[in-house]
């Protein structure tokens, strides 16, 4: 039976030294976590259809053949927001592009202790998932930690509820309660459960992302009160982690950060193992049934920034020369979850990924002379205000609380200093790139409007799409940026949550054209 070894980190804006954190594995499982037996799977495709219910499956979703399948390799980081964190994440992926050109997406699961909520709201704008870890990081967690995560990012980042559809545990520690708890706060899915059998062995556990409909089939060995058709909840999505294996196989997985991994039972790290492990994992991937790689990473990890560092720029060149041998195979696209999970709800062949809206990507069109606080750079400079709190200061555009948002008061209310004019928190009826805190106004009144479609037609994967030498183009790259929003989705979550956080609301403000804003 495999056995959890779960030391997933947390980052810190003053944490002291690195060094014992590199042996650390982060999020980390030693074998086989579930088996056929125990998880007891039973699931008819001809009663479970998609685009709101698929089985777990090992073959493509949409009875589509492996040949007509793109290989997804999914991108998430966890923990706090924070310039180190995005630098680490930049030196990978900022200079990459998709095949039809558009910068890479990946999706952020964020804690909101440490977090630097205007790089949330910017790395955001920039068309990053932005999803849930908790607001200070606790495994098991309770609805307070969950529902306030939701709230402090809504207002102090100005994430739309609507667009914050993710979860995942921290230290991957979730109970068959946690599943609940999600679906009640309307989460589409749930990203902590692992794969940890080879797809190579005829039992693998690398699922497609399927629904719980008839409950979970990953981890039934090592989580109880799960599997054999629970958690039973019709739509909610499960997104597997999928593990690499090295040259131990099923004895030798490594899940996340697998770069500060020794390999094939090894004590010290080696870089050349573990690109070898990586590329013969996603071979069996891409020669087999196409299901989805995964980077999960701590970025942290590997950030050169961060005072006191010593990731290894050795270790990093590795991830980009992984990367970069990934991005010459044909077809091959790095993408958020929500990226991944729109394409498994509606599974088109590769020759109809041209039109495939979730891997567009869209500018909101706002004149970089505008001065609004909007979480684009160029718009929000000199507007951001600054909030001193001892452990961890921050910078929003939505106006500083009086006290540190936690569990127990996740929107506390807004210091307002004499004189000055309280800030507006997002409406549930305006995209962030197009919100005046300041003026309480919505630039943009219709959804149709004010995006530019950048994407170009889809040609082979170039030579040309590497993030770089590190070292060289590392130390003087601000936190960059790229520039590929989306529209936002106003309806989902919306009014639910706000019933969920009613006491909360602190009151309606007049904004200057007699227009009501809530002031959440
Ligand atoms: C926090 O964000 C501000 C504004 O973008 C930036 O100037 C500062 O460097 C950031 N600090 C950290 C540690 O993220
Ligand atoms: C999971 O979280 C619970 C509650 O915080 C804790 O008691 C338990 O030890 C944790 N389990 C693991 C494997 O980390
Ligand atoms: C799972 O959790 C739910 C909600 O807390 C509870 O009603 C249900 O009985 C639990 N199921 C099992 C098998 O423990
Ligand atoms: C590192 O791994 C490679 C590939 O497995 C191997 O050839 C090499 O000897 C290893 N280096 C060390 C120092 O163990
Ligand atoms: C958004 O909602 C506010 C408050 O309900 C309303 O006053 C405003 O007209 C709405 N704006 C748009 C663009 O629909
Ligand atoms: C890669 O792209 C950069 C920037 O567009 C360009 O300067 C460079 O010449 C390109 N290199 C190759 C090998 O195409
Ligand atoms: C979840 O969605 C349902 C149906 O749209 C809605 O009635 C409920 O209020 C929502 N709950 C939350 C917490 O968002």
């Amino acid at each position: 039976m495999g056995v959890f070894a779960l030391f997933a980190t947390f980052s810190f804006l003053l944490f002291v030294g690195l060094s014992d954190l590199v042996v650390a594995q982060d999020g980390g499982i030693s074998g086989p976590t579930t088996s056929p037996a125990a998880s007891g799977y039973q699931c008819d495709p001809n009663r479970c259809k998609l685009p709101s219910c698929n089985c777990a499956s090992a073959s493509p979703p949409g009875g589509l053949d492996p040949s007509e399948v793109p290989q997804f390799v999914v991108f998430t980081a966890d923990d706090a927001i924070q310039s180190y964190t995005l630098d680490a994440i930049n030196q990978l992926l900022a200079q990459r592009m998709n095949p039809n050109g558009c910068p890479i997406k990946m999706t952020y699961f964020t804690s909101i202790s440490y977090t630097n909520y205007t790089l949330v709201t910017d790395w955001y704008v920039a068309g990053n998932e932005i999803a849930d870890h908790t607001m200070t990081h606790v495994g098991s967690p309770p609805a307070s930690e969950i529902d306030g995560n939701l709230i402090a990012l809504n207002t102090l980042a100005g994430i739309p509820l609507s667009a914050i559809k993710g979860f995942r545990a921290p230290y991957l520690n979730y109970t068959n309660a946690t599943f609940h708890l999600l679906a009640d706060a309307n989460f589409t899915y749930d990203s902590s459960v692992t794969s940890s059998i080879p797809v190579t062995d005829p039992d693998t556990d690398a699922y497609w992302p399927y629904t719980l409909d008839y409950g979970l089939a990953n981890d039934c060995l090592t989580t109880p009160n799960i599997c054999k058709g629970q958690p039973q909840i019709p739509g909610f999505w499960e997104i597997p982690m999928y593990a690499f294996f090295d040259d131990l196989g099923e004895d030798g997985p490594h899940l996340m950060d697998p770069w500060l991994d020794a390999a094939d039972g090894d004590s010290t790290v080696n870089n050349t193992a573990t690109l070898d492990y990586m590329k013969n994992t996603f071979t069996a991937h891409y020669n087999g049934n196409k299901q989805p790689i995964g980077l999960y990473t701590h970025p942290i990890h590997i950030s050169l920034t961060y005072p006191g560092s010593d990731a290894s720029t050795a270790n990093i060149n590795m991830i980009n020369e992984f990367l970069d041998w990934v991005q010459e195979q044909r077809d091959v696209w790095i993408v958020s979850n929500e990226q991944l999970l729109a394409w498994v709800q509606n599974p088109v062949p590769i020759s109809q990924l041209d039109s495939f809206d979730a891997l567009k990507c869209k500018t909101p069109d706002v004149d970089s002379s505008v001065q609004i606080c909007n979480g684009i750079p160029a718009n929000e400079a000199g507007l951001l205000q600054e909030c001193s709190f001892p452990d961890y200061p921050f910078f929003t555009c939505y106006g500083c609380p009086q006290s540190e948002p936690s569990p127990s008061n996740p929107n506390p209310p807004q210091q307002v200093a004499t004189g000055q004019q309280a800030r507006l928190r997002l409406p549930a009826n305006c995209s962030t790139p197009f919100w005046d805190p300041i003026a309480g106004e919505c630039l943009c009144t219709s959804t149709a409007c004010q995006y530019t479609d950048q994407s170009l037609p889809i040609g082979p994967n170039g030579a040309n799409l590497t993030g770089g030498n590190p070292s060289e183009t590392y130390q003087s790259m601000p936190t960059l940026v790229l520039f590929n929003g989306v529209p936002g989705d106003f309806a989902v979550r919306a009014s639910g949550i706000s019933g969920l956080v009613s006491t909360l609301i602190l009151g309606i403000v007049g904004a200057a054209a007699g227009r009501a804003v809530l002031n959440l």
